[in-house]
C-alpha cells in the first residue's frame, strides 16, 4: 500500500500523541461548590452526589480549610435554608447562611480563597420558584430588587464574585448599578448567561431543598431547542456589566459554549452540573468506567468546546487523589 496519509503516526506512543495533544485541563480554573445551611456542626451527605455535603458554616470553613491543604482555592457557594416566605426575606438577613460563610471564609482566609456565591432566590421562597411571585406568577421587575439586596450582601460581606443564576431579565445590570452605588467596584459578576430549564439539576435540587413545588423553571430558563438566543442573553449580559459569562449545563451543551468561545472576550465559564456528576459516579459505582478517564474526558470536552473556567464537583477528587489528565 502506498498511502500518503497516515494519521496513526502521530497516534503511536503516550509522547507522541501527548506532543500534538490539542486540549489541557487548567486545574487552576476549576471551581468546586459547596452547600452552606443553618445550624452547627451539621455535615450531611447529598443523596446522589457522593462525596458532595450540606454543611453548618462552622464545619464548612473546617472542610474548606482541609481542601485548601490539597490545592484548592475557588469556591462556589450555595445557601441552603428552611426559613422560606413569599418575599424571600431569608436571601438577604443576616442569618442567610451564605453570608455567614463568606464573612467567615474571608475573615479566615482574605484572598487565599477566591469566594464566589450564587444569586437566586428558590432557596429562600415558599414557591421554589427564583423569583418573588405575585398573583401566581413570577415577578421580574419585584424579583430585580431582592436579586440586587442579595448580591449587595453578599459583596459587602466581602464576597469577590457573586453568581446571578436566576435568568431574570435585566439582572446583571440591576446587580451592577446596585453594586456601583455602593462603591463596591471590585465585585465581579459571573453571569449564568445562558443557563437552560435541564433535568440535569436533579440532586441539586434536592441538595438545595429549592425544587418548585408547583410548575417548572420553563417560564424564566431557556427552551434547550434554542442555540441563537443564547446568543442574545450573551449580548445583553455583556452589554449589563456581566465579567464573566456562563453557560448551564456543560455536556449536552457544548455547541453553546462553542458559540460563546467566537463571539465573546469575556472569559467563557461552563458549569458541569449535579446530574453530570451524578452519572459519573454512577456508571463508575456500576464498575463500566474508570472514574479518572471519564472525568478527565468530560472536563476536556468541556475546555476543547471553549470553556475557560469550569464549575465542577469533581475538583476536590482531582487534587485528593492527584488525578492528571492522562
Ligand atoms: C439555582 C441553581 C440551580 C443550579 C445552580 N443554581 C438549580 C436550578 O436552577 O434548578 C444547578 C446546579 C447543579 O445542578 O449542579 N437557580
Ligand atoms: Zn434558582
Amino acid at each position: 500500500m502506498e498511502l500518503i496519509h497516515r494519521p496513526r503516526r502521530l497516534r503511536r506512543t503516550s509522547l507522541i500523541r501527548k506532543l500534538v495533544s490539542e486540549t489541557k485541563v487548567a486545574v487552576e480554573r476549576l471551581i468546586q461548590p459547596y452547600f452552606v445551611t443553618d445550624g452547627e456542626g451539621v455535615h450531611e451527605e447529598i443523596n446522589g452526589m457522593p462525596g458532595i455535603y450540606r454543611e453548618s458554616v462552622d464545619s464548612l470553613v473546617a472542610s474548606i480549610s482541609d481542601d485548601m491543604k490539597l490545592g484548592l482555592n475557588k469556591v462556589m457557594l450555595f445557601g441552603v435554608t428552611e426559613r422560606k416566605d413569599p418575599m424571600a426575606t431569608s436571601a438577604v438577613d443576616d442569618h442567610n447562611p451564605a453570608i455567614l460563610a463568606v464573612k467567615a471564609l474571608k475573615d479566615k482566609f482574605s484572598d487565599e480563597l477566591f469566594v464566589s456565591a450564587d444569586v437566586c432566590l428558590c432557596a429562600y421562597t415558599d414557591s421554589g420558584h427564583c423569583g418573588v411571585t405575585v398573583d401566581g406568577e413570577v415577578d421580574n421587575d419585584r424579583s430585580l430588587t431582592v436579586l440586587s439586596q442579595m448580591a449587595l450582601a453578599l459583596a459587602q460581606a466581602g464576597c469577590d464574585c457573586v453568581a446571578p443564576s436566576d435568568m431574570m431579565d435585566g439582572r446583571v445590570g440591576a446587580i451592577r448599578e446596585t453594586l456601583e452605588a455602593h462603591d463596591l467596584v471590585d465585585t465581579i459578576i459571573l453571569a449564568y448567561t445562558a443557563k437552560y430549564a435541564s433535568s440535569y439539576y436533579g440532586p441539586f435540587r434536592e441538595a438545595a431543598n429549592s425544587a418548585p413545588g408547583e410548575g417548572d423553571r420553563k417560564g424564566y430558563q431557556m427552551d434547550f431547542r434554542n442555540r441563537s438566543e443564547a446568543l442574545r442573553e450573551l449580548m445583553l449580559d455583556e452589554e449589563e456589566g456581566a465579567d464573566i459569562v456562563m453557560v448551564k449545563p456543560a455536556l449536552a451543551y457544548l455547541d453553546v459554549i462553542s458559540d460563546f468561545h467566537r463571539n465573546t472576550e469575556l472569559p467563557v465559564a461552563a458549569y458541569n452540573v449535579s446530574g453530570e456528576y451524578a452519572a459519573v459516579k454512577l456508571l463508575v459505582q456500576a464498575g463500566q468506567a474508570d472514574e479518572q478517564s471519564l472525568v478527565f474526558e468530560n472536563l476536556t470536552a468541556i475546555t476543547r468546546a471553549g470553556a475557560s473556567i469550569i464549575l465542577t464537583y469533581h475538583l476536590r477528587d482531582i487534587l485528593k487523589n492527584g488525578w492528571r489528565q492522562p
